[in-house]
């Protein structure tokens, strides 16, 4: 059977109890639990040189090669590139976009560095299953030094239209690169058209439903919405529904209801936009002063990164001006917290809120919508209040109360709603989205895009 290498910058941890960081190493960890591969990756350790390969044995058949990167390259390939120009431009932040020459020749050595790697340890028969907006050159690398491999990529991210896209120096090499893929897997329906209508309108390719033909290539295109294992959530977040850090939570809420949200902190979250539309609810219902409390967990993230160093800052502000306002001796409606908590734990946390609050401006799916709705308890599940620009809203919307999180009266009118919801009519719209998760679970992401991959 053909072995599966898989390719991320970040990979998660295998050690039990260490958090991973963001939707892409959680899904694609508990993805390779099961059939085990190879994942390859950067250590997250910043070294002198990038690239001196360690390797690790996981469980079940997963084992992990990683290598730190220099910080010439961290500073260029991640700070840079990576995430101060595709990540805003693809979260269609072009005002965030921040491009230098040296940073997309760092990008491209980087690939280069991870191709070689690949090259080392890769067989004719593998697949090779690559994720995410870091390795848009990278089959186009490989091909160049000899590999035959079938090539597929996962981008987690939105893609955005070609007006946004266009913004990119450079971007018709980027595309031509991408096209090196025999398979480019998306999230959603409206990333699959947005990219086919690049490649049409701006590299004269001919395209079909799910193949691009450019310069007599195809690439396969397709759409993967990436899902939980609801199972397992299930059943994490009934053991530990007497955690301690849940006994904790409980004891500081006093029966209050509960509204939560946890992102990584990012400026495509909407966290602003969340507490503005929390304290409307305070402002314009007072029946719920004193009797909600919001918790928001947002652990750091790219600190150091163009874009992020004043949205820490700004959060704070605004938290602590909600707070000073309505905060009373026994009640402070919003907690908020810039540290991760393990997986259990928050699974716990989300079994015990009425309601799961994600207010993306633009998110390929947020995996945290899906936990929180894999989470609750099915005789009282909570609601989910779901921004309708995460990739997630194409799937839930029927069972979820979408939301647009530039509307702040209308946040606060659906949280409204979401709190005083009946029990009836939480059971239906849970039972509807668990269907959905079911079907679309983390092991038909995976089967499904290894099969396009197997037969391309
Ligand atoms: C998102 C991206 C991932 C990334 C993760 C964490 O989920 O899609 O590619 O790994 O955020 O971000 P970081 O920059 O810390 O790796």
């Amino acid at each position: 059977m053909a072995r599966i290498l898989v390719v991320s910058n970040r990979v998660a941890p295998l050690a039990e109890g260490q958090v991973a960081t963001g939707g892409l190493a959680v899904g694609v960890l508990d993805a390779l639990k099961e059939v085990g591969g190879i994942w390859m990756g950067w250590s997250g350790e910043i070294a002198r040189e990038s690239g001196t390969p360690r390797a690790e044995q996981g469980s079940g058949g997963l084992s992990l090669i990683t290598w730190p990167l220099s910080q010439y390259d961290y500073d260029t390939f991640y700070r840079g590139f990576a995430n101060s120009v595709l990540w805003p431009v693809f979260h269609f932040r072009t005002d965030l976009l921040h491009y230098r020459d040296e940073d997309y020749e760092g990008y491209k050595r980087v690939n280069r560095i991870f191709a070689e790697q690949l090259r080392r340890v890769a067989q004719p028969d593998d697949l090779i299953w690559v994720h995410d907006y870091h390795f848009l050159p990278l089959a186009q690398h490989c091909r160049e030094l000899g590999m035959q491999q079938k090539f597929g990529l996962f981008l987690h991210i939105p893609f955005p239209s070609d007006q946004v896209f266009r913004t990119i120096p450079h971007h018709a090499d980027l595309a031509r690169a991408m096209a090196a893929f025999d398979l480019i897997g998306l999230q959603t329906n409206d990333d699959l058209l947005a990219m086919r209508d690049y490649y049409e309108r701006h590299l004269g390719a001919s395209t079909s439903h799910d193949t691009v033909v450019l310069n007599g290539k195809a690439t396969r295109m397709g759409v993967y919405p990436i899902g939980v294992c609801p199972e397992d959530i299930q059943s994490l977040s009934r053991e530990h529904r007497n955690s301690r850090e849940l006994i904790k939570l409980k004891s500081g809420l006093q029966h209050r209801r509960l509204i939560i949200s946890v992102d990584r902190l990012d400026y495509s979250k909407g966290l602003v936009e969340r507490f503005r539309g929390f304290e409307c609810l305070l402002d314009t219902r007072p029946k719920f002063r004193g009797h909600v409390s919001f918790v928001q967990i947002a652990p750091p993230s790219r600190a150091d990164v163009h874009g992020y160093r004043n949205l820490r800052r700004t959060l704070e502000q605004t938290a602590g001006r909600i707070n000073g306002r309505w905060t009373e001796l026994s009640w402070t409606p919003i907690r908020y917290m810039n540290r991760s908590f393990d997986r259990p734990t928050l699974m716990s946390f989300f079994r015990a809120s009425q309601v799961g609050l994600v207010t993306s401006l633009r998110d390929g799916m947020n995996l945290v919508a899906k936990e929180y709705v894999a989470a609750q308890p099915e005789d009282d599940p909570g609601v989910l209040v779901l921004s309708e620009f995460a990739g997630a809203a194409h799937e839930l919307a029927e069972g979820a109360l979408l939301i647009n999180p530039y509307d702040t009266a209308g946040m606060a009118r659906t949280l409204h709603t979401a709190l005083d919801m009946e029990s009836s009519e939480r059971k239906h719209r849970h039972e509807i989205m668990m269907d959905v998760l079911r079907k679309n679970s983390l092991a038909a992401w995976r089967e499904r895009f290894m099969d396009d991959l197997k037969g391309v």
